[in-house]
């Protein structure tokens, strides 16, 4: 059983995913995406999977993907879709990671599945993005502007009536007004109503939650704890462990569910005193490193049992060997 880990990084959590897989007598190879071609004259699939030859790998566990131009990222997730019509098992799937690397498309999931989640806005007019502004102000709210496609944290800003300290991401800038949206931004203002610490005493360090969904349950929690408001463990937030409530676990489990992700890692937010919470959002690949250090069960043996537990026990035989032309033929290779 050979599964190709898909990453742009190899480290801890690559570690973990090989030592998991090698408890299960499987073998996990790193391979970078960016390095994955198409040649039509290889193979009968027509992929060339460094590490794999001629063969497909018998799982493909995606965990890192590099940022590229427009035409790179297409081929990156190219390559996974192709797996997916070739019968191979892709943890999560293309379609997946693509709805959740997407915020604004995430917002809009969440939204169609009524999950509770922040007022949000995604727009490439900054008129419109300034409208927005005047008006969520008027009505005493903040907002955070992100980059459509940010993670770790990076890049936020919060707009409107803001301190100095507080208006942008640790490290970044920002002085509480709309910035212009070339460059990080992409051209795009995608914005989300602002949601106040509960307890806003001096000093009090705000936090928000991670719940980790496998396989559609919630398995795990922590509160991310920071003097900043950016709560993520890459800017400088403790992981504290935390009681998974019904609550927290139930929403985290429909915010997976809307993405259809097999595994996901979800932010929440209290909203009210009242024990409400809401969904900040939702990554199809999420870090585990911090998340680890609070859970008594090993994340990534979780993960690597779903994936060959569930996700591979459902491939039909003749797909499962991935290199006979005979999985083609029952699966042919489609546009995805
Ligand atoms: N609407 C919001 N209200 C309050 N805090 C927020 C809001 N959006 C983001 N944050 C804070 O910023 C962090 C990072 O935002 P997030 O949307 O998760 O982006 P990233 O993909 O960079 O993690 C969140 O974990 C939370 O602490
Ligand atoms: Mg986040």
């Amino acid at each position: 059983m050979r599964v190709a880990i898909m990453t742009d990084e190899v480290g801890w959590h690559t570690r973990q995913l090989q030592a998991a897989l090698r408890a299960r007598g499987a073998q996990g190879r790193c391979v970078d995406l960016a390095d994955c071609s198409v040649d039509t004259t290889a193979s009968w699939h027509g992929l060339a999977i460094p590490g794999f030859g001629r063969e497909l790998p018998d799982a493909a566990l995606v965990r890192g993907i590099a940022g590229g131009s427009f035409e790179q990222v297409t081929k990156r997730l190219g390559v996974l879709h192709a797996l997916r019509a070739l019968g191979v098992p892709v943890y999560n799937d293309a379609r997946a990671i693509e709805r959740s690397v997407d915020k604004a498309m995430t917002s809009l999931l969440l939204h169609a599945a009524q999950v509770p989640a922040p007022a949000t806005w995604a727009t490439e007019s900054s008129a419109q993005a300034r409208r927005v502004l005047m008006r969520e102000r008027a009505a005493g709210h903040q907002l955070v502007l992100k980059p459509l496609f940010g993670s770790q944290g990076k890049g936020l800003q919060r707009l409107g009536d803001v301190a100095p300290a507080d208006a942008a991401a640790p490290g970044g800038a920002g002085d509480g007004t709309l910035p212009a949206l070339d460059g990080l931004y992409g051209g795009l203002a995608y914005l989300q109503r602002f949601v106040p610490p509960l307890q806003s005493g001096d000093g009090a360090p705000g936090f928000d939650w991670r719940v980790l969904v496998i396989a559609g349950r919630a398995v795990a929690a922590m509160r991310r704890v920071s003097a900043h408001w950016v709560h993520n463990v890459a800017q400088g937030a403790t992981c504290e462990p935390c009681t998974l409530t019904p609550a927290l676990a139930q929403l985290a489990e429909r915010a997976a569910a809307a993405l259809e992700l097999d595994y996901a890692g979800v932010d929440l937010m209290p909203l009210d005193a009242e024990a409400a919470v809401q969904v900040i959002e939702v990554n199809g690949i999420a870090a585990w490193q911090g998340l680890q250090r609070v859970t008594d069960f090993n994340i990534a043996r979780a993960l690597v049992d779903d994936l060959l537990d569930r996700r591979l026990a459902a491939v039909p035989v003749a797909a499962a060997s991935a290199d006979a032309p005979a999985a083609a033929q029952r699966r042919p290779l489609r546009r995805a």
